[in-house]
């Protein structure tokens, strides 16, 4: 006998979501029912994330609650999947016995089987170099779940894993070699998603732009590019807004840039990691590219797309990292501008080259340089928000609360709107003229 109904808390990146929809997708075709709150649930998932220590140490502590849980409720059963499971996989088990079962990234497909058998072999964390990521059509969800409450806009993964090694990263490690998707499989789930009222898609790979480059993707044309892809995907009737991420700025071509230029539905934003603004640094992280060639690539996305919103990572305190360096990371900030970026305390991960370099910075060090970079970030953040005041957007509406609004712009601004003057559903669109700026999100009135 197994369980019956399951609750799945996933942290992470939008790849991890999108494997989490999977999950649920799979285990309700066998008969469970999800839930939204893990005291109802005979079944607790955590689909967990290990690219920060934090990131892990959050998935530990909420272990240690659910042990509690599992006195009261001996029937419960418990998974870890993701990318800690892949990582430490038995010893999650030998360190907390109340875990059932250990899922890799690869295995997800497998997980109804697994729990049939999880008291027999309980982890299953397999990680193949030749990994096919099988096709597999998303149930369209009626928008009623509360965990996937926007049925018009999704996540499509197109890759999984990455040959880079940049060297404070696990990703290489738990989602192992980099794989592209057929080009069949990828466009049948794409047009099943407009066919089903999905008006927003998003690409995802952790470097879509080598799509196509480490494996055959199936496609009559031989030199298949991440950016035919794009302009097929594009191409589907009914899609209003198409966006992918992420990027590593060394594989960016000319060729996926010009898309900004003429591909109408593509949105005029780009997620593009570049963690320092230092050579000496970039060099140690083993991330390929120089400062002036990230420069040279920003300025060629504006002038294929004037208005397009650049976001970036970024990693403060990298072993090594002087005051120079950062002050590197600081001009490079003003040099760009981002409209937006998620910025870290480096953080040294199991098995990666950086773990075991020298020079760490102090915890104290990297945190009073990420706080000036935030800080000038957020006035950068609300300076270019500024500029919108007074422009009519095209925004789509994600929230609806009586008649105020939460929506998006096509550069990935929230907008919120206090009044839309009618009863508006998620995935409709509508103008917006901007009337007030913050540093995280515009507010508008229907224009
Ligand atoms: N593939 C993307 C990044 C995916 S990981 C790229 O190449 O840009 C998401 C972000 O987590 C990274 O961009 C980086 O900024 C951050 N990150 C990864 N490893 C980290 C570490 N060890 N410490 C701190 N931040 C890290
Ligand atoms: Fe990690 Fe991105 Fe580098 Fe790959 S390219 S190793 S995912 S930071
Ligand atoms: Fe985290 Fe794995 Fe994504 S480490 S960021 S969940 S690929």
């Amino acid at each position: 006998m197994h369980s019956r109904s399951f609750y799945i808390k996933t942290f992470g990146c939008q790849m991890n979501e999108r494997d989490s929809e999977i999950m649920a997708q799979l285990l309700s075709e066998h008969g469970y029912i999800e839930t939204s709150d893990s005291d109802d649930s005979d079944l607790i998932i955590l689909n967990t994330c290990s690219i920060r220590a934090k990131a892990e140490q959050k998935v530990m502590s909420l272990l240690g609650v659910i042990r509690k849980q599992k006195k009261k409720k001996p029937n419960l059963k418990i998974c870890v999947a993701g990318c800690v499971a892949q990582q430490e996989g038995r010893q999650i088990i030998e360190r907390m016995p109340h875990v059932d079962l250990v899922v890799g990234t690869q295995n997800i497909y497998q997980l109804a089987e697994l729990l049939e058998h999880c008291d027999k072999d309980s982890v299953a964390t397999s990680l193949d170099d030749r990994y096919d990521i099988p096709a597999f059509i998303p149930a369209m969800v009626d928008g009623s779940s509360e965990r996937r409450p926007a049925a018009f806009k999704k996540f499509l993964t197109i890759m999984q894993g990455c040959n880079n090694y940049c060297t404070y990263c696990v990703v290489p490690y738990t989602r192992g070699r980099e794989m592209s998707r057929k080009v069949t499989h990828i466009l049948e789930e794409a047009n099943v998603l407009v066919g089903a009222g999905v008006r927003e898609i998003t690409l995802l790979g952790q470097n879509v732009n080598s799509y196509g480059k480490t494996n055959t993707v199936s496609s009559s044309k031989p030199d298949y590019s991440f950016s035919d892809l794009l302009r097929e995907v594009a191409a589907i009737p009914g899609l209003d807004r198409l966006r992918f991420t992420s990027s590593n700025p060394k594989d960016l071509s000319d060729e996926l840039m010009r898309c900004f230029a003429d591909v109408e539905n593509l949105c005029p934003q780009f997620h593009l990691p570049v963690q320092s603004g230092s050579d000496r640094i970039l060099t140690l992280m083993n991330r390929k590219y120089t400062r002036e060639l990230y420069l040279d690539k920003v300025s060629a996305l504006r002038s294929y797309s004037p208005d397009i919103a650049i976001t970036t990572d970024m990693i403060i305190g990298f072993p090594g990292e002087t005051e120079q360096d950062f002050e590197d990371t600081m001009s490079l900030l003003e040099d760009v501008r981002f409209h937006g970026s998620y910025s870290f305390k480096y953080s040294d991960r199991p098995g990666t080259r950086s773990a075991e370099l020298e020079g760490k910075v102090d915890e104290s060090v990297k945190a009073e340089r990420l706080l000036r970079f935030q800080t000038r970030q957020n006035e950068i953040c609300l300076e270019h928000n500024r500029n919108y005041v007074g422009k009519v957007l095209s925004v789509m509406v994600e929230k609806v609360e009586g008649t105020a609004l939460v929506t998006r712009a096509t550069t990935n601004h929230l907008v919120h709107i206090a009044d839309g003057m009618r009863k508006y559903t998620p995935g409709e669109t509508l103008l917006a003229k901007i009337v007030r700026a913050g540093h995280h999100s515009l507010s508008g009135e229907p224009g």
